[in-house]
């Protein structure tokens, strides 16, 4: 097989208010760049679609730099066709429904209320493609305030259905792992499902790079 091409998207989207304010969360993109550099080094060729984050771009990653959620979903259906699409990007689910294009002011409390629009669910998306465009393997991550690891998988599955997607990687972010060094994830599928333990952000992504190549390779996956 020649080198599987993997889109990943990682970081967080940010949502303009106006020219100054935006809503956005606390996404570092650690996650998504150790996994971009972990599968760029086993061999596949990567297209990394960033929002925007203080990190430097993996050697060997091709990197499309976006802020917004409609700007990511744009870069991911261009960079298509893929072997393989990740979503590890925390991608603001709402958007203001007004971007206003001069600055509000404060003193005169212009901005009382703000309405929000439902954003692209981008892995929905690109899982719900048709055979022809659809990645062969399609994995979400599940970031859940789980009470514990039952708890966790069960919400990983309904996750894996609803966006009908292949894998779901979950984690329970209830500590500090957002944003944070480390993190401990589930690897879950509609037949099984993988706990790794807690471990730096790199070590994870080496083992879940280890496991999409080895499923990019197996022709009947699981
Ligand atoms: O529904 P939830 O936000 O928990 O889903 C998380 C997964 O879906 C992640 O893989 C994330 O990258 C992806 N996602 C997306 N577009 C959205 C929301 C989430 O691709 N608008």
């Amino acid at each position: 097989m020649s080198a599987p091409h993997i889109i990943l998207t990682a970081g967080p989207t940010i949502e303009p208010i106006d020219p100054v304010r935006f809503l956005s969360n606390h996404s570092s993109g650690r996650q998504g760049f150790a996994l971009a550099d972990a599968l760029a080094q086993r061999g596949a060729q990567v297209t990394l679609v960033s929002g925007p984050v203080g990190l430097p771009t993996p050697g060997g990653v091709t990197r499309v730099d976006v802020q917004t959620a409609i700007e990511m979903r744009d870069a991911v259906m261009a960079a298509l066709p893929a072997d393989a699409f990740i979503g590890v990007a925390a991608v603001a689910d709402w958007r203001p429904a007004v971007r206003h294009t001069a600055k509000l002011k404060g003193e005169k409390a212009e901005l009382t209320r703000l309405e929000l629009v439902e954003n692209p669910d981008i892995l929905k998306e690109v899982a719900r493609l048709d055979a022809s465009r659809r990645p062969a393997l399609v994995v979400g991550f599940a970031a859940e305030t789980a009470p514990g690891p039952d708890e966790l998988e069960k919400l990983a599955r309904a996750k894996l259905e609803r966006k009908g997607c292949d894998l779901i990687i979950a984690n329970d972010v209830s500590g500090d792992v957002m944003g944070g060094e480390e993190n401990s994830v589930l690897i879950v599928s509609r037949e099984t499902s993988r706990s790794l333990p807690r471990a730096g952000k790199g070590v994870i992504a080496a083992h879940l790079g280890d496991s999409v190549m080895a499923l990019l390779h197996t022709p009947s996956r699981g």
